[in-house]
C-alpha cells in the first residue's frame, strides 16, 4: 500500500510514478501496473468531460470521478485534484471540499493548485489530517491569467516558484508537482526542499514524474509538448467500434452463441 509517508521516505532513492485516471477500469490498470500515485485530475476538463479547459470542472465531479478510482485501487495512493475556485474562495468552504474528497470520496489526499494564497490554508489543511499535494509552475486553472505557456522562465519569476515551494513544503503539503518549468529550475527546487517534486515538463531531475494517462496510452486528439505517447490505445478501440458495426450490419453478429431460445415458447399467438 502506498501512503503519503511511503511516497516522502521513495524520493531520492527510486523514481516515484503518477498518473491520472478518471474512471475505475482505467484506474485498475493504472494500480495494477504498479504505479504509485493515480491523481484524480481536473485534467477531466479537457479528457473525459470533454471541455476545452479544466475550468467547468466541479467538486461534484472531482468527487464522483475520485470515489469510482477509489474503489478500483487497491495499492495507489489516490489524490483528488481540486478544481477551479473550489478552494480559496474562504477558508471554511475550502476545508469542506477538500474534506468531502476524503470522507465521501475515499481520497488519500488533495491537490491544490498552488500560490501565495494556499500557504495558509495548505497548513491547515494538514493540521485536520487532510494530506495536501501542492502544485505550481503552469497552473492550468489560471489560463486566463496566464495561458498555457512554460514558468518561470526569468530569474525573478524563478526565484518566486522556488521561494513558494519551500514555503508550502514548510507548510506541511506532502509533494509538490512542478509543471512546465525550465528542467535547470526544477532541478534546484528539488535539491531546496525535502518533500519529493513530481514533474511534469519539468526535467528529468524531479523525483518523479506525471502525465495525463490519455497522452500515454494514445486517446488524446491534442497533446502537450512535453507529454510522450506509448501506446495507441484509440487506433484499437476504432478498429473493434468498426468491427461491431460492420458485424451487426452484415448479420454476422449476434451468432448462435450469443443468442438463447427457451422450450415451448414457439406459436405464442
Ligand atoms: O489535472 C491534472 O492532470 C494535473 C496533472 C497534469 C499534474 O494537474
Ligand atoms: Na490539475
Amino acid at each position: 500500500m502506498v501512503t503519503v509517508r511511503s511516497i516522502r521516505a521513495k524520493a531520492g532513492s527510486e523514481p516515484i510514478t503518477m498518473l491520472t485516471a478518471y474512471d475505475a477500469p482505467t484506474a485498475s490498470v493504472v494500480d495494477e501496473a504498479g504505479v504509485d500515485v493515480i491523481l484524480v485530475g481536473d485534467s477531466m476538463g479537457n479528457t473525459a468531460l470533454g471541455y476545452d479547459s479544466t475550468l467547468p470542472v466541479t467538486v461534484e465531479d472531482v468527487a464522483s470521478r475520485t470515489a469510482a478510482v477509489a474503489r478500483a485501487a487497491d495499492d495507489a495512493l489516490v489524490v483528488a485534484d481540486m478544481p477551479f475556485l473550489s478552494v480559496g474562495v474562504d477558508e471554511a468552504s475550502s476545508v469542506e471540499h477538500c474534506g468531502r474528497m476524503l470522507k465521501e470520496a475515499d481520497a488519500d489526499a488533495v491537490k491544490l493548485e498552488s500560490g501565495p494564497h494556499t500557504v495558509e490554508l495548505t497548513e491547515h489543511l494538514v493540521r485536520l489530517g487532510i494530506p495536501v499535494m501542492a502544485h505550481l509552475g503552469l497552473t492550468p486553472q489560471r489560463v486566463k491569467e496566464v495561458g498555457y505557456g512554460r514558468q518561470g522562465t526569468d530569474r525573478d519569476d524563478a526565484r518566486e516558484i522556488l521561494d513558494l515551494a519551500k514555503a508550502h513544503a514548510d507548510a506541511g503539503a506532502f509533494s509538490l508537482v512542478l509543471e512546465h518549468v525550465p528542467a535547470n529550475l526544477a532541478k534546484q527546487v528539488t535539491a531546496a526542499i525535502d518533500i519529493p517534486t513530481i514533474g511534469i515538463g519539468a526535467g528529468p531531475d524531479c523525483d518523479g514524474q506525471v502525465l495525463v494517462v490519455d497522452d500515454v496510452v494514445g486517446m488524446s486528439d491534442r497533446t502537450p509538448p512535453f507529454a510522450a505517447q506509448f501506446g495507441d490505445v484509440k487506433s484499437e478501440m476504432e478498429r473493434a467500434v468498426g468491427a461491431y458495426r460492420e458485424a451487426v450490419e452484415t448479420g454476422e453478429f449476434p451468432a448462435d452463441e450469443h443468442s438463447h431460445v427457451e422450450d415451448d415458447l414457439d406459436e405464442l399467438y
